[in-house]
C-alpha cells in the first residue's frame, strides 16, 4: 500500500529546488497504487499535481493538494517489422537512459534527443524536442489514464495534436489524463538527421562514413554539457521560454535595427525567432537578482540560491518586459507553474 506523507518538501522533486510542500505526496508504481491515490485525493477534495523527473515546472508556493509521483517502470520491444521495432516504455522510466539503452541496442532515432532531463510520461506533453528531432517524429503511440472515468485510452500521433512544445494534453485535454506508457517507432538502420546549424558545424571536418548515431549522441551530450547548467549543480528548468513564432512583416521590422537577428523559416508567411538571442541582445546575460540569467545560454534561469519559484517568475517577468519593449515580441513561459 502506498504511502500518503503529509506536509512533503518537493525541494529534491523538482529541479529548479524550488523548497514548496505539498499538502500530501505520494509515489505510484501501477494502476492500481495511481488509481487509489486519485480516490484519495477525490475523498479529501485535493487538487493533483503530477510528477515525473519534475524538470519542467516551476513551483512558486505550498500545493495545496496531492502530488503524485509516477513511477511506473519496464520497458518491452512490442513488435517489429522489416524496418522498424516498436519499443514501448513506461511512464516512470528516465528519458536519457531510455535514450541510452536503444543506442546499445541499435534502435535507431533517438540520437538528437540524448541527455534530455525528465522521464517518459511527460514527453508527449510537450513533444520534446532537440537538435533538429520532435518526440512526434519517432512517436507510435501512448496509453493514459482518463482521470475522470479511470478508464485506461490509447492515443495515436493524430489524436496528440503535437506542435513545437505543445500538445492537446496542454489544450483540449489539459490535466485529464495521465500518460502510463508511451510506444517509440525505431529503425533498424540509422537515418541521421544532421541539418540543425549546431551540430551540421561540429560534423564539419568528419567525412561522411565517419558519421553513425553513436556520434551523433556524443556530439548533441558535448553541446548540451557546453551550454546547459547541469540541474544538480544548478538549479533550472531548462529552456524558460519558447522560441517565439512571429509573421516575416515583424522579422523585417527587427531587421532595421538589429540585422544578425538569428530566425529559422517556418512557412512563407512566419518565422521561429531564438529567444536566447534576444534576451541576450537586450543584455540580460549574467544578470542575478535571486535568480539569474546562464551565461552561455540567455533563455536559461537558474537558481543558484534554491529560492521559491517565484524568485525566478520575478527575474523572467523583467525579461519578458525587456524584450517586448526592445523588439516588439512577446515571450511565452515554457514550463508550467503551480500552484
Ligand atoms: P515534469 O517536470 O515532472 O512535468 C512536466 C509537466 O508534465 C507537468 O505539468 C506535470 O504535471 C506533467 N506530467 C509529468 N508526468 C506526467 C504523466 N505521466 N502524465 C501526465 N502529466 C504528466 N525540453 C525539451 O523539449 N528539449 C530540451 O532540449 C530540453 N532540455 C532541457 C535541459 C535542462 C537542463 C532541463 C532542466 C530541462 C530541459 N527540457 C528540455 C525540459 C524538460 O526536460 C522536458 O520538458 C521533460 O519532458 C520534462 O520531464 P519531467 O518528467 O521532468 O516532467
Ligand atoms: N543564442 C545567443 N545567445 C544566447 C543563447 C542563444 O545568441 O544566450 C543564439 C545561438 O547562438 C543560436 C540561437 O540563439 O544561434 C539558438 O540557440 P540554441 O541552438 O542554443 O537553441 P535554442 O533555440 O536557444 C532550443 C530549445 C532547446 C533545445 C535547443 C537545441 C526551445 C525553447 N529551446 O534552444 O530546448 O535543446 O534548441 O535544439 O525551443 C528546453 O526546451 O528546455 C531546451 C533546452
Amino acid at each position: 500500500m502506498s504511502l500518503y506523507l503529509p506536509h512533503f518538501n518537493l525541494q529534491n522533486y523538482n529541479t529548479l529546488a524550488s523548497p514548496v510542500c505539498a499538502e500530501f505526496f505520494v509515489s505510484v508504481k501501477d494502476e492500481v497504487e495511481l488509481m487509489a491515490a486519485l480516490k484519495f485525493a477525490k475523498e479529501n477534495n485535493l487538487p493533483l499535481l503530477f510528477l515525473g523527473g519534475g524538470s519542467n515546472i516551476v513551483l512558486h508556493d505550498d500545493f495545496p493538494g496531492l502530488a503524485i509521483h509516477i513511477q511506473f517502470m519496464g520497458k518491452e520491444l512490442v513488435r517489429e517489422d522489416l524496418e522498424h521495432v516498436y519499443i514501448k516504455a513506461a511512464a516512470g522510466e528516465n528519458w536519457s537512459d531510455f535514450v541510452d539503452y536503444c543506442l546499445d541496442e541499435q534502435f535507431w532515432g533517438l540520437e538528437n534527443l540524448s541527455l534530455i532531463p525528465g522521464n517518459i510520461g511527460a514527453a508527449p506533453i510537450q513533444n520534446i524536442g532537440a537538435y533538429g528531432v520532435e518526440l512526434k517524429d519517432v512517436f507510435s503511440e501512448l496509453t493514459a489514464l482518463e482521470i475522470k472515468s479511470g478508464l485506461s485510452i490509447t492515443f495515436t500521433p493524430e489524436a496528440c495534436q503535437f506542435g513545437y512544445r505543445d500538445s492537446v494534453f496542454k489544450n483540449a485535454l489539459k490535466d485529464q489524463f495521465i500518460i502510463t506508457s508511451v510506444t517509440f517507432k525505431l529503425t533498424k538502420s540509422p537515418s541521421l538527421k544532421i541539418h540543425y546549424p549546431a551540430l551540421r558545424d561540429a560534423l564539419t571536418n568528419v567525412s561522411a562514413d565517419k558519421i553513425t548515431p553513436e556520434l551523433v549522441s556524443q556530439i548533441v551530450c558535448d553541446i548540451r554539457r557546453s551550454k546547459l547548467p547541469d540541474p544538480k549543480t544548478i538549479p533550472n528548468v531548462g529552456s524558460f521560454f519558447k522560441n517565439p513564432i512571429v509573421s516575416t512583416a515583424t522579422l523585417s521590422a527587427i531587421q532595421q535595427s538589429f540585422p544578425n537577428v538569428v530566425a529559422y523559416p517556418i512557412d512563407d508567411n512566419s518565422v521561429k525567432l531564438a529567444a536566447g538571442w534576444l534576451i541576450d541582445k537586450a543584455g540580460w546575460k549574467g544578470f542575478r537578482q535571486g535568480a539569474a540569467v546562464h551565461e552561455q545560454q540567455a533563455l536559461v534561469l537558474t537558481n543558484p540560491y534554491r529560492l521559491s519559484g517565484s524568485a525566478v517568475l520575478e527575474v523572467a517577468e523583467l525579461i519578458k518586459a525587456s524584450v517586448l519593449s526592445t523588439f516588439g515580441v512577446e515571450l511565452e513561459q515554457e514550463p508550467r507553474s503551480y500552484p
